[in-house]
């Protein structure tokens, strides 16, 4: 008997084995220019980033946590428009992402406070925020979890009354775009990727990027990167290492011409799982955390919801599915934060951890994997 292979969550081996020829040659030019750090190979890649995204600036750093870690210290030396935020500020944000959301924000010194979700979605809409809001905040950190972009206009409008700055963790969300077609991480001061392996455009390593419209921002966000260096071996603030390795943009610079290819079969799968689910949903109306805008998303990661998770999984697991969980414990209630707000409690936030799970949707699943995943879906109902 011939017994089927699991189906994962992302193949990173036969993700990349077409590639493999174009990632040896940029290794190659990276070996005979011997430059490692920085340098042409990131300078190329920002601005081919700063295209795509259509921002003015885009600057290479070393993850997606230190692209927000700079940004939160970049903002208090200048905040755009602004003026900088102060150590010890409020920065309002969702309790319902990875961890380093809001343990950037604590690093640099300001205070995550977190806002619950909206009754049916993953995260808070403006009313929570509002709800949430302090005397001492000046900022909020919204996160496009999972790739999709969420609505900001009434966001931005509650920042703008309230002389907020707003910044947008886009590390799950590069691709997806706002009903104007502008690219998320464009419509606050800053915009923060992460391009780990697993997201949509993903380094054979760490890497991160920080994207703004500020010119001023930009160059505090440069500073940071660098120790905090405005003029070589002067560091007048503090900063860090954040620097992006040039081997890692160049290999970015390989794979981001084939970002759209990818986030297009993202779209696909996911809108089959949508169509596939919909008469399921019908009558379990828990089952979909469905998004507001499917058509801008970009589908980092496809979430189903279910009160009986572990059966749901268990039964996918039989039947060679792999599924992973995000988040399973939210961020008011971990030890590394919960010091942070310890008065809060996030019902909603709470529930979402114990019921999301998230199914395959990387590019290179095949349609036969797809309808594994769909039956298997429908079957443990
Ligand atoms: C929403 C979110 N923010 C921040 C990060 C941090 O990115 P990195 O892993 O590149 O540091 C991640 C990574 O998983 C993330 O998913």
């Amino acid at each position: 008997m011939v017994t089927e292979s699991q189906v994962l969550s992302f193949d990173m081996v036969r993700f990349l084995a077409p590639l493999r020829e174009e990632l040896h040659g940029a290794l190659e030019r990276c070996l005979r220019h011997g430059t490692f750090v920085l340098g042409p190979e990131v300078q190329t890649f920002e601005g081919r980033l700063a295209n795509y995204l259509r921002c003015t600036h885009a600057i290479g750093v070393s993850s997606g946590t230190d692209a927000l870690l700079a940004t939160c210290m970049a903002l208090q030396r200048t905040a755009g428009h602004l003026p900088p935020l102060q150590s010890g500020d409020d920065v309002v944000t969702t309790p319902f992402s990875f961890i380093s959301s809001a343990t950037s924000v604590l690093r640099a010194g300001l205070r995550p406070v977190f806002a619950d979700l909206q009754p049916g979605r993953l995260h808070p809409s403006v009313d929570e925020i509002e709800q949430a809001w302090t005397p001492r905040t000046r900022a909020v950190l919204v996160v496009h979890l999972f790739g999709e972009p969420l609505d900001l206009i009434r966001i931005k409008g509650l920042c703008r009354d309230r002389d907020a700055v707003l910044i947008e963790d886009c590390a799950q969300a590069i691709g997806a775009t706002f009903k104007n077609g502008d690219s998320v991480g464009t419509a606050g001061s800053a915009g923060c990727f992460s391009f780990f392996p697993a997201k949509n455009l993903g380094a054979l390593g760490d890497g991160g990027a920080v994207v703004t419209n500020h010119d001023g921002l930009a160059t505090a966000v440069r500073e940071k990167r660098q120790h905090g260096q405005a003029v070589r071996y002067q560091f007048e603030h503090l900063g860090g290492n954040f620097r992006l390795d040039a081997l890692q943009a160049a290999m970015l610079g390989v794979l981001l011409p084939h970002l759209d290819d990818w986030i297009a079969e993202r779209r696909r799968t996911a809108a089959r799982y949508l169509a596939s689910f919909a008469q399921l949903a019908r009558v379990r109306p828990d089952l979909l955390a469905l998004p507001a805008d499917v058509a801008g998303h970009s589908w980092n990661q496809f979430v189903v919801r279910s009160q009986d998770r572990a059966t749901l999984r268990n039964a996918l697991q039989t039947a060679g599915i792999q599924t992973q969980i995000y988040y399973p414990t939210a961020l008011h209630q971990q030890g590394a934060l919960g010091a942070a707000d310890p008065a809060a409690s996030l019902p909603l936030a709470e529930r979402a951890c114990k019921e999301v799970l998230a199914l395959p949707i990387a590019p290179g699943l095949t349609h036969q994997e797809q309808t594994r995943v769909i039956e298997a879906v429908l079957s443990a109902w």
